[in-house]
């Protein structure tokens, strides 16, 4: 740990302990730990290459770390370590979910019709997995509207109510990245990891995109880790974060702390570390309201 800095009194939903991902020669990962406190944004920052999706893609079973543990703990207390299972049972079981840095959505598909697809486990496990349970009025029945009116009360805090039949092609940018979140919220996460919500979003979407994930921490209590380049969102909206470069954490604290660390701010404008005091002052300057 290279702060003190962090909230104490929160429990702790995800404890990532010397975890490692080797490609061949290269170590994307190496030695890594850090926490994530239940009801936190918490980001995951560092320059391109700098390991975060790798980090995630171990977090939700793409990936067997080569080393470390990941716990999860649930807000009931139970307790998983994700690195032992796959992706399905770690969205299933552990109730963990993600989004990816290239949206991945069922184009064709309806904005309503994404979100159902999100939960067909859940429909399939009331039909009793047989064709007499679809058929049938009881339990299935009960579960399918069960899944609209999850998926209804998404698209409302998505913005989307309007587009529920649209092709979620159609959309624009800002509102895929919404749509992918609502989908991944529709599977009843404890925790949602969000790999650069943000990106390419224009001023207005990125204005959307935070009143949904502040709604989503404030009023379900999911927590959330969010990859992200863009400072000034990382600014505004996270409670904690972690930075990374090379596989490595370089500084773990609250935005200001991060903000005004000289390692993270070499790292991120690429200086030399004789040039860091300038840069802190023209940052400065530059972040002032
Ligand atoms: N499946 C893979 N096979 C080989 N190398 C990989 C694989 N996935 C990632 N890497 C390498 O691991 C390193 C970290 O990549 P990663 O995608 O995690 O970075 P990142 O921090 O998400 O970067 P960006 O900000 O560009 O998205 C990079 O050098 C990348 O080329
Ligand atoms: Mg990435």
């Amino acid at each position: 740990m290279t702060s003190g800095t962090q909230t104490m009194n929160k429990d702790t939903i995800l404890n990532v302990e010397h975890l490692s991902m080797r490609f061949g020669g290269l170590m994307a990962i190496n030695d890594l730990s850090f926490q994530v406190k239940r009801g936190d944004i918490t980001a995951l920052i560092g320059p391109n290459g700098a390991g975060k999706t790798t980090v995630f893609n171990c977090i939700t079973g793409f990936y067997k770390p080569t080393m470390g543990m990941i716990t999860m703990t649930q807000r009931a207390g139970g307790q998983y370590l994700l690195e032992r299972l796959s992706d399905f049972e770690i969205t299933k079981q552990a109730k963990v979910a993600r989004t990816f840095q290239n949206i991945r959505l069922f184009g064709g598909l309806t904005v309503l019709e994404n979100l159902l697809v999100a939960q067909h486990n859940k429909l399939m496990k009331a039909s009793g997995y047989t064709v007499m349970g679809l058929l049938g009025l009881g339990s299935y029945k009960r579960e399918a509207e069960a899944a609209i009116e999850t998926a209804r009360q998404w698209l409302e805090r998505a913005d989307l109510i309007d587009r529920a039949d649209d092709p979620a092609g159609d959309l624009s940018y800002g509102a895929q990245r919404r749509l992918e979140i609502a989908r991944a919220m529709c599977t009843g996460p404890e925790l949602l990891c969000l790999d650069e919500p943000a990106a390419g979003l224009n001023p207005k979407e990125s204005l959307a995109l935070n009143a949904l994930l502040n709604g989503i921490r404030d009023e379900t209590g999911t927590s959330i880790l969010l990859i992200e380049h863009d400072m000034s969102v990382v600014m505004e909206i996270s409670d904690h974060v972690v930075v990374l470069e090379y596989g490595q954490k370089i500084s773990d604290g609250t935005p200001d702390h991060v903000k005004n660390d000289p390692k993270v701010i070499a790292a991120y404008l690429g200086v030399e570390d004789d040039e860091v005091e300038e840069v802190i002052h023209e940052e400065l300057d530059g972040s002032a309201h």
